[in-house]
């Protein structure tokens, strides 16, 4: 098969967009070139000549020689007004703007098929890191269980750096920021945002269900206190940013991103730094187990090469997973073995909230609890006290680990 040509039109010249432009001068046997590059600032110096550069949108939409629009831009809203306006002019899109895709993801999946153009987003799930064209491709006829992994590669860098070189939660945030890891809005990586948004991604190419990014729960890093730090340590545990997703057989998804302990046998306690790392569950294979750069100018390049060089062979998602309407529901019935810190006095209320419970205080003004939770519930305690707690989970209750446990009641 031969390589269509392909002429570009780059939106955003930051920390992706400079690492594109280089990459491709070094990928020659790609038949792509840079025709415009659309950004923002026009006082800002440039590595590049002016000539390069545009800073109206429609100089790249209107002209009809380019082929191909790859938007690298830090604002969501507007990236979903270039990409909507592309694919309606016919163009292959390339994004690695989660947040865009996540928001829009109905529309842009409607505008897809409409237009009948493709929209690829390789580098906005987990960077360099193959995994939304591997959840759309391989796992088509081998059915798959669970997806868990490290999907924010930035809250990963600082949990490592403050976990293992006792850095302040500030410097090692301050340093993920200069190093072009962190979002230009750090509450989008330290909330759980960004992992949220990958997840939603992910259940779309794994599953086939598209979520809303409402609908699922996200808890981020910044409540992390020294309490946690101290019980992991003492335990032997590292805490990792996890998002994760597992279908019952009933077809109930329950899918959501929280701080995790991790264990040192687990495959996650190992990624560390600005590395993602997800292991998928599936009925056949067992499970798999991807790694990579999660973060950072060209393992993110590269992703967006890898969906450039795709277009070059006219790939696109065929979604056939969506198409294929199984009956897949989200639910919040999910039990879950977390470690809460609270306020001493707020102890009684939380305890309503759980269905087992351990507990200790230390000589602080703060205690903690460990004991069974199910996600509403958790969902609940988030939003009214947002801030004065923070949740760190254990594991995730079995049903085998539910059925012991309810014998143990009736005996
Ligand atoms: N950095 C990473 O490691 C990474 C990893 C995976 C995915 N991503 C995603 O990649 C995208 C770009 O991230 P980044 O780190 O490269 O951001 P960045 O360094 O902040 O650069 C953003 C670029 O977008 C341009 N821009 C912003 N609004 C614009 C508009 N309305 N029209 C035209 N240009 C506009 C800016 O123009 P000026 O130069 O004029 O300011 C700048 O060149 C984001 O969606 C991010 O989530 C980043």
């Amino acid at each position: 098969m031969s390589r269509k040509q392909l002429n570009i039109g780059l939106f955003g010249f930051g920390c992706v967009g400079l690492g594109l432009y280089e990459v491709l001068q070094k990928s020659p046997a790609l038949r792509a070139n840079i025709r415009n590059i659309c950004v923002r600032d026009k006082d800002k110096p440039r590595t590049i000549g002016a000539e390069n550069f545009t800073f109206d949108k429609n100089d790249i939409l209107n002209d009809e020689s380019i082929n191909v629009v790859v938007e690298l831009i830090d604002d969501a809203d507007a990236a979903f007004e270039i990409v909507s306006a592309a694919l309606r002019k016919g163009k292959a899109v390339v994004s690695a703007n989660k947040k865009m895709v996540a928001e829009h993801f109905t529309e842009l999946l409607e505008l897809q098929r409409e237009y009948n153009v493709p929209l690829l987003y390789e580098a906005a799930a987990c960077a360099s890191m193959p995994i939304i064209r591997n959840l759309e491709e391989y796992y088509d006829n081998d059915l798959l269980e669970s997806i868990e992994g490290i999907v924010n590669g930035s809250t990963n860098y600082i949990l490592t750096k403050t976990f293992s070189e006792n850095l302040s939660y500030a410097d090692a945030l301050k340093q993920a920021q200069d190093l072009g890891f962190a979002e230009s809005n750090p509450i989008l990586d330290t909330g759980g945002f960004d992992a949220k948004y990958k997840l939603l991604i992910l259940l779309a190419h794994a599953f086939g269900y598209i979520a809303t990014p409402a609908d699922l729960f996200n808890i981020g890093i910044d409540n992390i206190g020294e309490l946690e730090l101290k019980y992991a340590k003492e335990k032997g545990f590292k805490i990792k940013l996890v998002a994760q997703a597992y279908k019952a057989a009933d077809g109930s998804l329950s899918a959501f991103v929280i701080p995790k302990f991790v264990t040192p046998d687990d495959r996650l306690y190992n990624v560390d730094d600005v590395f993602n790392g997800v292991i998928t569950k599936t009925s056949f294979a067992d499970t798999h187990f991807f790694v990579g750069r999660g973060a950072g100018a060209y393992p993110t390049a590269s992703a967006v090469l890898s969906d450039i060089s795709a277009l070059s062979y006219e790939y696109k998602y065929e979604y056939k997973k969506i198409y294929r309407e199984e009956d897949v529901r989200l639910t919040n019935e999910a039990e879950l073995k977390v470690l809460l810190r609270h306020r001493r006095e707020d102890a009684e209320l939380f305890k309503l909230h759980f269905s087992t419970v351990e507990e200790a205080y230390t000589n602080h003004d703060s205690g903690y609890i460990t004991g069974n939770i199910t996600l509403q519930s958790l969902k609940a305690l988030q939003e009214k006290h947002s801030g004065e707690i923070s949740f760190i989970l254990i594991n995730v209750v079995t049903e085998t680990e539910k059925a012991a446990a309810a014998q143990v009641v009736s005996a």
